[in-house]
């Protein structure tokens, strides 16, 4: 707009310039002169009409992207809101579903563990499945990791002509008890037991071998469970 208003004042002085030129001469200037200065503004004048078009398309451009853009983030706000649901509820799945059972296992061979002369706390090492990692199988110990009501299990297998004599513990106190006595007429013994319990969030469980008495161990055969039933 503003090169345009130059423009006419340029255009007007010359042809007021022109005006104290004799006839003659004005009438050749003008010849020479007028047509390409039409030329010109016409030409200026389709430009600006374009540059006008192009600047009218990119704010329309512009204004779509926005928008759409827009609309991107609230489709991702909105889904990470339901990731995030999503992961809260993984999170207080985790927390109920508690289970877990081991076997003793063993290096590669069948043997048995015991007699010792002291209690000893029977680690199972070969994990059968521990969903919620609350057995450790490295210590034999249970923790449970949130208040509930549990459910144990121990069994046992050993040669007849020694001592079992096993204790399912509730921190330090004994909940069930299996044994077996001495004999010389059976060559083994399988046995064990199982308890419901009501448990505090980091109350230990697990079985203690009381001192004298051995089990078999293998893959299979001695074993040690737990899960969560309920949580209170
Ligand atoms: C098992 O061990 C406990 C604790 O040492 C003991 O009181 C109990 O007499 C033992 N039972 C048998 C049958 O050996």
């Amino acid at each position: 707009m503003t090169f345009s208003v130059w423009l006419l004042v340029c255009f007007c002085g010359l042809t007021l310039g022109q005006n104290v030129l004799p006839q003659t001469e004005v009438a050749t200037e003008i010849g020479s002169c007028f047509p390409d200065m039409c030329k010109f503004l016409k030409e200026f004048g389709a430009m600006k009409a374009k540059l006008e078009t192009v600047e009218t398309n990119l704010k329309e451009k512009s204004e779509a992207l926005e928008t759409k853009l827009k609309e991107k983030q609230e489709v991702m706000e909105t889904r990470q809101k339901e990731t995030e649901n999503q992961v809260l509820e993984l999170k207080k799945k985790d927390a109920t579903n508690i289970a877990f059972s081991a076997a003793i296992g063993g290096s590669g061979s069948n043997g048995h563990i015991g007699p010792f002369n002291t209690d000893t706390t029977i680690i199972y090492r070969k994990l059968i499945i521990n969903v919620g990692n609350a057995y450790n199988q490295h210590t034999g110990i249970f923790a449970a990791p949130v208040p509930g009501i549990y459910y144990f299990t121990f069994f046992y297998h050993a040669v007849g002509t020694q001592v079992v004599n096993l204790s399912l513990m509730k921190n330090n106190e004994e909940v069930v008890t299996t044994y077996d006595h001495k004999t010389s007429h059976d060559v083994a013994d399988n046995g064990g037991n199982a308890a419901l319990l009501q448990l505090q969030q980091g109350d230990q469980v697990y079985v203690r071998m009381h001192a004298n008495s051995h089990v078999w161990q293998n893959e299979q055969i001695t074993t040690f469970s737990g899960v969560l039933l309920r949580q209170l």
